[in-house]
């Protein structure tokens, strides 16, 4: 039966065959028909490197290839299943070959692609044009033709090819060099191989790629964080001419799924990854993602965007104040739009479809990628979108309106709200009617956190709202006394009818309120209070530490020409730091300069009472003495700290900023107060040796020290020992909630832990907490007494403390100072 049924498709198929190379033959002359375009829509498959790094194994790639089938992920698209560095040995075999880690892939990489062949998937490795990987593994400069048919012959089907440790003159021609040799070098393996080109966009490969990749990284490496999304789609969104068929830019694999955006940026990471034609390739553990990452990640209607077979990049047609519109022409003669909004607050984006590649109409249908909701429009696509939000919609003309749903945006401004009753706030609400015909009966109303009224003080509701009119309320917000600052979420939704059948819908928007309230009488660190907002060049503003690098707590102690303070600000030039004061507060006393750890500047530090400059720095280069500065602040609702310079990144201190506010006294404390226990100015001040069998020395030395002249070097048994001493007489740390100490490590890292004796028993409470520090830099060591253990049946008693003592190791000399409870 089945051998019969089998015979004449076969026959059917070969003689369909013969029939169009005969019909061919005339119309084409002699020229073969072209061999199908390899990559002729953006790749879509796995990475493991966002998610795991070099944490790569058989197990995991075979797993992942499991996941795609079951999720249905393949069935969306998903094809390549790619390796990334850190598979092979340290070493090429004696043949010369690249060898796959046994210890990682025991069953070679020929095993993997085997299995990942068979689930009908396909497999991709990862190699550099250059003489180590960037992790450090064999490069193939130089080894091109052999690494190429290592891969063919164990069965790859895409190579990821690097730029680490490449050797290069940095021009333009040494690029198109190295990655055409690898080109030519896959080509003589007569294998089917796709070519990813990632050279991070250094040498404008957008330029000279096409034909030799099929895709090229346009950035340096994304993380899974929004400063980084945002930076990548800014700069491959101008490049869309520049992609097509066969050759994409590649603004780097995705972090959907990886924890360190919110779903609504993840959403956006999909969507601009969709609407730039962007290989999709997923980079989060699938075999533990949440529904909402699969969800984000098998959107249909987006991956029928990004995979469209016209193949073009969308095109940015509107660029402004961080509100983005993008245009992709689709094959069926749709178009997908985008409304992209990188503010950080909800913002109404719109485009006229006159600004588009739509064709003139009386009116589009819009539909929803996210929702699937279908609307229409006039001649204007707009929505409130949140803010690191996208709206994308599949658009069409649309013969007749008056059945679909008017397409209506709510937008809304919220500036800062104050509780109390003398605070407050005001909020616009705008609903435009972007719909051919009349909404009626519309209503706005403003739903607020408990607690909090919205008064309208101009009309929410309108009988008859015309196509392209707008409703604009401003509302008087009220929010009680005690409010804690922070971010509340105000929704606001209109309601209204539409069509013939007065049929009732609703449309509604997301703003985030910010609620500031003023510092507490007192003077104060200002780096012990937050922020309204803080802008820097490099990472996160750091508090009581130099900027460092781009991680969060990454800063040394904060060293302004040998100057070492326990206090301040660590930012990057141009930065602006932003704190309400609310009229409270008289003064910020502060000192400025270029932090030791970095050169660059000049830098010019100004404070600024509301819109007035109150203190400024005029230019400090680096190496200057710290400048001190007194800015009068009375009256001021806001106070802005601002670092600016010629070189953006110069390293910018603002050291010890003390904030007065309320009405007190110039000599009351400095809060948070904290009580010195050790500072060493008056030699070693008693300091053992808590097991004096396992080594080390205490001396007093002035070579680090934050607050007056000296500290201690100790020398350390590699192993660590504790340092300190019993003291005199029991020590009363009632009410303070933490102890910490400054330290600068010597040649290598050190450890610090902080421990204290309590009670009649000196039993040792301590804490878990190690400090790692880098050779050289310095730090202040922090240990909450909440952290502190204590044996078993012991409670810390901090108003009954008997001996204090810290614990360093790694061998070498230490320096400490200012041992101290605050
Ligand atoms: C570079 C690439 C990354 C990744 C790592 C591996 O940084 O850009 O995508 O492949 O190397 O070491």
């Amino acid at each position: 039966m089945m051998r019969n049924r089998g015979r004449p498709v076969a026959a059917l198929v070969s003689s369909l065959a013969l029939v169009w190379s005969f019909l061919a033959l005339p119309a084409a002359a002699q020229a073969a028909p072209p061999p199908p375009t390899l990559a002729a829509t953006p790749p879509m498959g796995f990475n493991n490197w966002n998610a795991f790094g070099c944490d790569v194994n058989e197990r995991l790639i075979k797993e992942t290839a499991d996941v795609l089938v079951s999720s249905g992920l393949k069935d969306a698209g998903y094809r390549y299943v790619n390796i990334d560095d850190c598979w092979s040995l340290r070493e090429r075999g004696p043949d010369g070959r690249l060898v796959p880690d046994p210890a990682k892939f025991p069953g070679g990489i020929e095993g993997v692609a085997d299995y990942v062949h068979d689930k009908g998937l396909k497999l991709g490795i990862y190699g550099d044009a250059g003489t180590k990987t960037c992790a450090g593994y064999p490069g193939s400069l130089g080894h091109e033709e052999l690494d190429a048919r290592t891969w063919a012959d164990w069965g790859v089907d895409y190579l990821k090819y690097d730029n680490c440790n490449n050797q290069s003159d940095g021009s333009q021609e040494d690029y198109i060099r190295r990655y055409t040799a690898m080109r030519q070098a896959l080509d003589k393996t007569g294998r089917v191989i796709v070519y990813s080109i990632c050279e991070w966009g250094t040498s404008q490969p957008w330029t000279w790629a096409k034909g030799i990749g099929h895709l090229w990284r346009t950035t340096g490496d994304i993380s899974d964080n929004w400063a980084s999304l945002r930076s990548i789609i800014r700069q491959n969104a101008p490049l869309a001419p520049y992609a097509g068929p066969g050759h994409w830019n590649d603004p780097d694999m995705m972090e959907i799924g990886n924890g360190g955006m919110t779903a609504t940026e993840y959403r956006t990471h999909m969507s601009m990854w969709a609407m730039m034609a962007a290989p999709l390739i997923i980079g989060t553990d699938l075999r533990t993602a949440s529904a909402e990452t699969l969800s984000i990640l098998g959107n249909r209607a987006l991956i029928a965007i990004d995979q469209d077979r016209l193949g073009v990049q969308g095109a940015v047609v509107s660029d402004e104040n961080g509100l983005m519109v993008l245009d992709k022409p689709l094959a069926n003669g749709d178009r997908a739009i985008a409304l992209y909004n990188s503010t950080d607050t909800l913002a109404t984006v719109s485009v006229a479809t006159a600004g588009t590649g739509l064709r003139p109409a009386g009116a589009y249908r819009l539909t929803d990628v996210w929702s699937g909701a279908e609307t229409q429009v006039k001649s204007t696509i707009s929505a409130g979108v949140p803010a690191h939000g996208t709206v994308v919609y599949r658009v069409r003309p649309l013969r007749d309106p008056a059945h679909v749903a008017p397409a209506v945006a709510v937008g809304a401004e919220l500036g800062t709200v104050v509780p109390g009753p003398t605070g407050g706030g005001t909020l616009t609400t705008t609903v435009t009617n972007r719909g051919v015909g009349t909404i009626r009966d519309l209503s706005v109303a403003a739903h607020v956190p408990e607690g909090w009224t919205a008064a309208p003080l101009s009309s929410a509701e309108r009988a008859r709202l015309a196509t392209d009119t707008t409703l604009r309320t401003t509302w008087r917000l009220n929010v009680p006394a005690g409010t804690p600052a922070g971010h509340y979420p105000v929704d606001i939704t209109a309601s209204y009818r539409w069509g013939p059948r007065h049929r009732p819908a609703t449309t509604s928007s997301q703003i985030i309120a910010t609620v500031v309230t003023a510092p507490e009488d007192g003077r104060r660190h200002l780096s012990t209070i937050s922020p309204v907002t803080s802008a820097n060049a490099t990472g996160p503003v750091e508090a009581d530490q130099s900027n460092g690098g781009a991680l969060e707590n990454d800063g040394n102690l904060i060293t302004i020409a040998g100057h070492v303070y326990q206090r301040g600000l660590g930012t990057t030039t141009g930065s602006e730091l932003r704190y309400y004061l609310g009229g409270r507060c008289s003064r910020l006393v502060t000192d400025v300069g270029l932090d030791d750890e970095a050169q660059g500047g000049p830098a010019t530090f100004t404070v600024y009472a509301d819109d007035t400059a109150a203190a400024t720095s005029g230019p400090v280069a680096a190496g200057e003495a710290p400048k001190p500065l007194t800015a009068d602040l009375t009256g001021a609702a806001w106070l802005r700290l601002v670092a600016e310079s010629p070189t953006s990144g110069t390293h910018t201190d603002w050291a010890k900023p003390v904030l007065t506010c309320g009405d007190v006294p110039d000599d009351s404390p400095i809060l948070p107060q904290s009580q010195t226990l050790f500072s060493f100015e008056s030699g070693t001040e008693g300091f053992t040796i808590a097991n004096p069998g396992d080594g080390g020395t205490v001396t007093q030395s002035p070579s680090f020290h934050t607050e007056g002249a000296n500290g201690l070097a100790v020398s350390t048994p590699v192993a660590g020992n504790w340092f300190g001493r019993t003291l005199a007489a029991p020590v009363d740390l009632s009410g303070r909630t933490m102890l910490k100490f400054d330290l600068k490590a010597g040649d290598v890292g050190t450890v610090g832990e902080i421990a204290v004796q309590v009670g009649e028993s000196f039993t040792w409470c301590q804490g878990g907490l190690w400090t790692w520090t880098n050779p050289h830099s310095s730090r202040t060591v922090t240990e909450r007494f909440d952290q502190i253990s204590c044996p078993v049946g012991v409670t810390l008693d901090r108003s009954d403390i008997r001996a204090v003592w810290v614990f360093l190791n790694t061998g070498g000399e230490v320096l400490i100072d200012d041992i101290r409870a605050e």
